[in-house]
């Protein structure tokens, strides 16, 4: 099994992704991951274990005596949450997930209350963590932060796994998973995710959530992806690179009603106008036919749905909110259930809670 420890910096970055996965899983070798950094470190077999551990653990969690069992697994481990960029439901969800596997937290929440104020370094800050917590979960503006700092633990005297909560532009691989196990409980009994068609509207330039969970969907057979974006935010090239080499049905057009006839599930975007080189460069672009409302609804499927990895601003109207298609209240809530499972299969207890009597 391939180790951090045996492979420096320089070579680790330059390795595909794919093949950085190799380093990265559990020394157990049940194939969890131990740091989790990018959507490429998860094929079906994964996919369908932590979709099938979250489930458990929303059943054992729903009856007083499971739940204070679920308190138990973890008890003895505490966990960091160091998010240097807002948020509201990764960083909550984490916590909740934490606290419903008895994981005590601690969190820095903005950098310049923490001593980066005073000039230490985010390698240094990370080490400090780690001195005090078993696990940490972090979101920083700064791709490949999450994973220099995997590689740093791990070859210091004290490794503990980084769990990559959204990484700038690039990847958010929990939103990814919490994606697919809404899309796999929405299409449980009607046949699964494979042969659907996925519709992404809006940012897709800048959406991390889109380059992961577009990723994850090249783990099931034949289904399309449909891309949908003004021009000026289409999906990035190596998106489409990657599935060109996997031979992926998709398209890039324009027509967001077209496009929501044809789709099983439709995951709208917000404009990411935090990451606009000069201020108010994306409120120049015409977005108004790239948000999803009354008249797309009543386009859509009678067992299609929507998604959205929120927050919104316009682009979901909220005319749609009641509908059941609407899942991304539930797609939140699926965040809970699938970080706790990640969170217990990346300490080694997946197994016991798969078997456990509760
Ligand atoms: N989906 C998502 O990452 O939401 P937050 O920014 O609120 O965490």
């Amino acid at each position: 099994m391939a180790k951090l420890t045996e492979i420096g910096w320089d070579e680790f970055s330059a390795l595909p992704l794919e093949t950085k996965r190799g380093y990265l899983t559990r020394a157990e070798g049940d194939g969890m991951p131990y740091h989790t950094l990018f959507a490429q470190q998860f094929d079906r077999e994964l996919l369908e274990r932590l979709c099938a551990l979250a489930n458990r653990i929303r059943f054992i969690n729903k009856s007083k005596e499971g739940a204070l069992y679920l308190k138990t697994v973890l008890a003895h481990r505490r966990a960091m949450l160091y998010f240097s960029q807002p948020s509201s439901r990764t960083f909550l969800s984490h916590l909740a997930a934490c606290q419903i596997l008895g994981i005590t937290t601690g969190s820095v929440r903005d950098a310049a209350t923490s001593s980066e104020f005073k000039g230490e370094t985010k390698e240094d800050s990370i080490r400090t963590f780690s001195s005090y917590f078993d696990m940490i979960i972090m979101r920083s503006p700064e791709q490949g932060l999450a994973e220099k700092m995997a590689w740093e633990l791990s070859n210091s005297d004290r490794p503990v796994p980084i769990l990559n909560a959204g990484s700038g532009k690039d990847q958010h691989p929990t939103q990814a998973l919490l994606d697919i196990y809404t899309l796999m409980r929405s299409f449980e009994t009607k046949g699964g995710i494979d042969g659907r068609t996925v519709v992404f509207c809006g940012d897709l330039l800048r959406g991390r959530t889109v380059r992961s969970l577009s990723y994850l969907l090249t783990n099931f057979r034949d289904v399309r992806q449909v891309f949908v974006a003004p021009p000026e935010l289409h999906v990035p090239e190596d998106v489409v690179e990657t599935l060109k080499g996997k031979g992926v049905d998709y398209a890039l057009v324009g027509d967001l009603r077209e496009a929501v006839k044809e789709a099983d599930a439709v995951y709208m975007t917000r404009i990411q106008d935090e990451w606009d080189s000069s201020k108010g460069a994306s409120a120049r672009i015409d977005t108004s036919r790239f948000k999803f409302g009354a008249e797309e609804l009543a386009l859509l499927k009678p067992d299609g749905v929507i998604l959205h990895p929120l927050p919104r601003r316009d682009e979901i109207a909220t005319c749609c909110d009641h509908d059941p298609r609407a899942m991304y209240w539930r797609q939140m809530r699926n965040g809970m259930w699938i970080r706790a499972a990640l969170i217990a299969a990346t300490f080694g207890h997946e197994r016991a809670i798969m078997d456990c009597g509760y």
